[in-house]
């Protein structure tokens, strides 16, 4: 009897030692200890055992079952630690890896240009305001000097929306909707997009953005207008620029210019980028036309003005050396990034 329970124990032991999985322990554990076991079967086998020895024989049944069942939990624990293990080990963060990057997207070189200009004219105490896109006849022609059959309406291909709205050719119209309001002084800034039915090319787009200026105080010259314009050239492309004023014609400034900066490029001497001039146009300006003033409601015996409007492409075109107008409005963000 000794022998054979001697012998169950060893083998059980050595099975539970080999067991991979809980499903083999689980099966050990019915084969010797469960109802049927064989360690059970031991016990049944009892009766035919002397009495005196019963108690001996029982301490060493219970010895083995003991002994099973130790060794069942140790391999369960061991089992439990190798997958715990197991799954740590997948689970690893390798925090030495470089983060992946969220792609983000990047400003386009128009607002970037915005912002510049729109931070040297704050700097000079200007406000930025804006104005409605679609526009009213009145606020981008007629209020501007530019009354029906004038030829000058002819010189910006409108897109008319109806007889009397159009979708804005300049931003020259929220210089109306500004002064309309009667607060004065006015030292404004209005950027904005405009529309045009010009074909595309490199220069040249159906839709594009300018930004308005106007100023409107006692005693305002052309002088200021210069002074102001020069700073702000200076600001934009470096201090070593200079701004030279062609006289021109704007039906509402008078008397008008355009203003050319010297080619930051060559610095005047004449390259690809100036076409050889030395000068670069860039906005075109004068002093508030006495009509304007009066249509708006301001009295031009005692206030006057200068405006200039700026192509803001042709800004951004110029700072980031951009040499097509088209490149601007593909969003290709292998383009934009670059800026
Ligand atoms: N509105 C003009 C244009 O689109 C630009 C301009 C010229 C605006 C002279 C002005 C100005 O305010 O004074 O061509």
């Amino acid at each position: 009897m000794k022998e054979k329970l001697q012998a169950i124990r060893e083998n059980a032991l050595a099975r539970i030692a080999e067991s991979d999985s809980l499903d083999k322990l689980n099966e050990i554990r019915v084969a010797y200890l469960g109802k049927k076991g064989e360690l059970t079967e031991v016990l049944k086998g009892m009766k035919d055992v002397k009495p005196e020895d019963r108690p001996k024989i029982g301490a060493l049944v219970n010895d083995a079952r003991e002994a099973i069942e130790q060794k069942i939990e140790e391999i369960k624990g061991k089992l439990a630690s190798a997958a715990r293990e197991a799954r740590l080990k997948k689970e690893v963060i390798d925090v030495s890896l470089p983060a992946k990057k969220n792609a983000i997207g990047h400003s386009h070189p128009n607002t970037v240009a915005l912002e510049e200009v729109e931070r040297i004219f704050i700097g000079m105490g200007y406000e930025v305001v804006e104005g409605p896109e679609v526009e009213y006849d009145y606020y981008n022609f007629e209020a501007l000097n530019i009354p029906a059959n004038h030829p000058a309406k002819d010189e910006q291909d409108t897109f008319y929306v109806t007889d009397k709205i159009v979708l804005r050719t300049q931003t020259s119209s929220t210089q109306v909707r500004e002064m309309e309001k009667g607060k004065l002084p006015i030292r404004m800034i209005a950027p904005g997009r405009v529309f045009r039915s010009d074909e595309v090319d490199a220069t040249h787009s159906p839709s594009f953005h300018q930004v308005e200026g106007l100023v409107i105080d006692k005693n305002i010259t052309f002088a200021d207008l210069k002074g102001t314009l020069d700073v702000f050239a200076k600001e934009l492309f470096g201090s070593k620029t200079k701004v030279k004023f062609r006289p021109h014609h704007f039906p509402f400034t008078e008397p008008s210019a355009e203003m050319d900066v010297s080619c930051f490029k060559c610095g005047g001497k004449g390259c690809r980028f100036c076409k050889d001039s030395g000068w670069i146009e860039i906005l075109g300006c004068g002093v508030v036309h006495p009509h304007v003033l009066e249509m708006s409601g301001i009295n031009p015996e005692e206030y006057t003005g200068f405006a200039f409007g700026i192509g803001l492409e042709r800004i951004a075109i110029l700072k980031y050396e951009i040499d097509d107008m088209r490149l601007l409005y593909e969003n290709d963000i292998r383009f934009l990034s670059q800026f």
